[in-house]
């Protein structure tokens, strides 16, 4: 597979940016694809097996794009499909997992916090995850139905999204907890708001550094890092309207951006 060959990053929709971001910042060289996949949003509501059919079926993309990598940049979509997509596919396949580890050592109060979505939460692989530090530490565990379709809104309502998250982290502070695990990349995106409301008291973690780290790992020990010296190009696409999504993800992207629907690809190929 040549190197420079691009890396595709997906997510239901805009909270892969917040992963996005930090691998640009990490690998600046490389040519990033990212898909948002809008018509099927919010995969947090939805049944692990509809997930799984929809990761599978968005490989048709990945492959057609030539990704040397794919980052599934989703908590969600990791929990539902990321072991039986690495057991059919190839290329390296990056997920996401809540900071539980890294919450536990942080922790002095011994209680942390994790926020992600109902499919996280009631996922065997989120629940094995927990178990592991469950004598070490207390997990208020707290899925937030409802804050993906506030952060995805063409029209932010902050005084929406302050009620969600207050309502959502409140058993977390009233426990004593000190660090907070934001365990869905949308989540990211609204880390100030977060951050305000839980108080200079609480540390709020995420993962999306530390899949970059993990992207940049594997793509050298694969050999498979761009050896090129120019600035790598970064393309979005989405699979739901263009229009809202040019809105939304230039909004988090932090710069006006102009993005295809998935389809215009496909055919093109
Ligand atoms: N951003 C996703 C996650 O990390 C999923 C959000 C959703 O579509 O519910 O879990």
């Amino acid at each position: 597979m040549p190197s420079d060959f691009p890396i595709c990053v997906i997510d239901s929709g805009a909270g892969g940016l917040s992963v996005l971001k930090k691998i640009r910042q990490l690998l600046p060289n490389e040519e990033l694809i990212y898909m948002a996949d809008s018509y099927f949003s919010p995969y947090g509501s939805k049944s692990k097996r509809v997930i799984k059919n929809r990761c599978f079926e968005n490989m048709g993309f990945v492959e057609l794009q030539h990704a040397k990598a794919l980052v599934l940049a989703c908590n969600t979509a990791t929990a539902a499909a990321v072991k039986e997509l690495r057991e059919a596919f190839d290329i390296p396949i990056i997920g996401m997992e809540p900071a539980i580890k890294p919450a536990a050592d942080l922790t002095r109060t011994g209680v942390i916090g994790v926020l992600a979505t109902e499919g996280t939460v009631d996922s065997d692989k989120y629940l094995d995850l927990e178990s592991l530090y469950r004598d070490r530490v207390k997990i208020i565990t707290k899925a937030c139905p409802g804050l993906v379709d506030e952060i995805e809104q063409i029209d932010l309502d902050r005084g929406e999204i302050i009620k969600l998250v207050t309502e959502y982290t409140e058993a977390f502070l009233d426990k004593g907890g000190d660090t907070l695990v934001l365990g869905c990349t949308h989540y990211a995106l609204i880390t100030d708001i977060i951050a305000e409301i839980v108080g200079k008291e609480v540390v709020v973690v995420d993962t999306g550094m530390a899949v970059a780290k993990e992207l940049k790992r594997r793509l050298y020990a694969l050999e498979l890092n761009s050896d090129s010296k120019r600035e790598g190009r970064v393309s979005f696409f989405t699979s739901g309207n263009v229009e809202d999504q040019k809105i939304i993800l230039s909004r988090y992207w932090g710069e006006e951006i102009e993005v295809l629907h998935y389809l215009n690809f496909l055919l093109t190929v």
